[in-house]
C-alpha cells in the first residue's frame, strides 16, 4: 500500500549508529514504512563527532553494503544523507562538501544541543543558504528552547529554514512536553514536513498512531502536506507553499 509518503529522517542502515542494529532489522523498518504508505525513505545515520564518530565515507560504506540486501525485495526507494550534528565539525564539513545533504544537494538535515540553538545559528544558516543549502531543523518539539517559547523557532523559519516533525512526538514518545509542542508548532504553521526518525521496528507503529493524531485533529490535506508535498519541497530546496 503506497500514499506516496516521503521519509526524509529514518535510521535504517545498521551498525553505524543508535538505530537498526543489524540488516534484518533494518529491512524489517523498511518493511513496516512501506506497509505504512512510504514509497520513498531517506537514511540519515549520524554524523555527530564525540557520540557517532561517522565521516561521509563510513556513511557511503554502511549504505553501499546494505544495498544488495534491498535489492529485489518489495521495499521503498531509498537513498542516503545524513542527521548532521550542528557544530563545528560538521559545519565546517558542510561548507566543503564533506557532508551528506539530501540527494540532489539542496537541503540537509540537521540537528541541534538539546538545550538551545547555538549563537552564530543565524549566520550559519544564511550562509548555507547562500550556498544552495536548505538549512532542516530535526524535531524541534524537543528542544528546550521551544518548549518555552517559539520565538526563536519562528525567527529561523522566517529567515527560510526549515523545520521536521518527529511523528512519533505527537503520541507522546518523548514525553507530554515535547508533545504539546509538537501541537502548538502544527497549530502555528511552522512545520515543513513530518518525518518517522524510526531507530527500530517497532517505531513505526508510533509513526502510525501519530498519523492518524494528525488525520484527525488537522485532515488529510495536513498528513498530505507533511508527508508528500512538503518533503518534495524540501529536497527541491523549497519551502512548501
Ligand atoms: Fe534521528
Amino acid at each position: 500500500m503506497t500514499r506516496g509518503f516521503i521519509d526524509l529522517h529514518c535510521h535504517f542502515v545498521p551498525g553505524i549508529d543508535d538505530g537498526a542494529r543489524d540488516v534484518e532489522e533494518g529491512i524489517a523498518i523498511l518493511r513496516a514504512l512501506g506497509a505504512l504508505g512510504f514509497e520513498r525513505v531517506i537514511a540519515t545515520p549520524h554524523m555527530r563527532p564525540g557520540l557517532f564518530d561517522n565521516t561521509r565515507a563510513d556513511l557511503e560504506r554502511a549504505y553501499a553494503s546494505l544495498a544488495p540486501e534491498l535489492a529485489g525485495r518489495a521495499l521503498p526507494q531509498t537513498a542516503l544523507s545524513s542527521e548532521h550534528y550542528f557544530d563545528d565539525v560538521v559545519y565546517e564539513r558542510l561548507l566543503s562538501d564533506a557532508a551528506l545533504p539530501y540527494p540532489g544537494g539542496r537541503a540537509a538535515l540537521l540537528e541541534f544541543y538539546e538545550i538551545d540553538f547555538p549563537p552564530m545559528i543565524d549566520r550559519c544558516f544564511a550562509e548555507l543558504r547562500r550556498r544552495g543549502i536548505l538549512p532542516v531543523i530535526a524535531h524541534p518539539e524537543r528542544y528546550r528552547c521551544s518548549w518555552k517559547s517559539l520565538d526563536a523557532l519562528e525567527r529561523l523559519v522566517d529567515a527560510g529554514a526549515a523545520t521536521l516533525l518527529d511523528t512519533a512526538a505527537l503520541t507522546g514518545k518523548y514525553g507530554r512536553v515535547p508533545q504539546r509542542t509538537a501541537e502548538l508548532i502544527l497549530e502555528q504553521g511552522l512545520y515543513h514536513a513530518a518525518c518517522s526518525d524510526a531507530h527500530r521496528p517497532r517505531d513505526v507503529a508510533e509513526v502510525a498512531r501519530g498519523i492518524e493524531r494528525i488525520q484527525q485533529l488537522y485532515g488529510d490535506d495536513e498528513v498530505e502536506l507533511l508527508f508528500i508535498d512538503g518533503p518534495r519541497a524540501l529536497l527541491d530546496g523549497k519551502l512548501p507553499d
